[in-house]
């Protein structure tokens, strides 16, 4: 068993397929022996989490932009601290669904908050704790309506304008960042896609 933990991050607009990824990467790593521990954010296990979840996808109140930065903020510093990081201080390889380019891709690029600001926050949230390898599965936005369907929550009744700004933004970020962040075409059968996912996790784990 390896020493080091891994941190792996997934990311993408909404029915991109990213979860289905996460929960067969955690098979495949299990079955080769690794220790391994699914989480994702908002709301990934820690109580407070549960709670942020929930008026962040559920509330009835119009919730203000800034607001709903900070929830998404606060959900992270807990989850980090008090989960992530522990986990990955025993060696283990720890696999997040959504973390801090989800910020940037949807409150900054998408809702217009102020992209530098959100490094700086999502820096403090975290302790400048950063993903090892981080996915974006990247999907056009006809093809994530088709596969979210009509039983949207807050977030993702938000509408295809701010969806395609969103996806925009992800790409922007994953080109601004190659070494860390690999751009997957998440339109492909999800065979494909998880060959493309293993490849990349094959080479992080050499690393470790
Ligand atoms: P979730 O049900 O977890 O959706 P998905 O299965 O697509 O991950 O809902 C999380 C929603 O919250 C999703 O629409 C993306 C959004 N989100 C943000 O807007 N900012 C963030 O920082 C995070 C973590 C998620």
């Amino acid at each position: 068993m390896k020493k080091r933990g891994l941190f792996i991050t997934f990311e993408g607009i909404d029915g991109c397929g990213k979860t289905t990824q996460l929960s067969l990467l955690r098979d495949y790593l299990v079955n080769k022996g690794y220790d391994v521990i699914i989480t994702r954010e908002p709301g990934g296990n820690h109580q407070l989490g549960k709670d942020i979840r929930n008026i962040l996808l559920y509330t009835k109140c119009e919730l203000d932009d800034k607001a709903e930065m900070f929830l998404f903020l606060a959900d992270r510093a807990q989850h980090i601290n008090k989960f992530i990081l522990p986990n990955l201080k025993e060696g283990k390889i720890v696999l997040c669904d959504r973390h801090t380019d989800s910020t940037l891709a949807y409150q900054g690029y998408g809702r217009g908050q102020n992209l530098e600001e959100i490094i700086y926050l999502n820096d403090i949230a975290t302790n400048n704790i950063k993903p090892d390898l981080t996915f974006l599965y990247d999907i056009d936005v006809e093809t994530s309506n088709l596969r979210v369907g009509n039983e949207k929550d807050r977030m993702e009744n938000t509408g295809s304008i701010f969806l395609e700004k969103v996806r925009l933004g992800y790409l922007n970020i994953a080109q601004n960042n190659p070494e860390s962040i690999k751009i997957i075409n998440a339109v492909n059968p999800i065979e494909i896609v998880f060959k493309d996912t293993k490849k990349y996790v094959e080479d992080a784990l050499k690393k470790i």
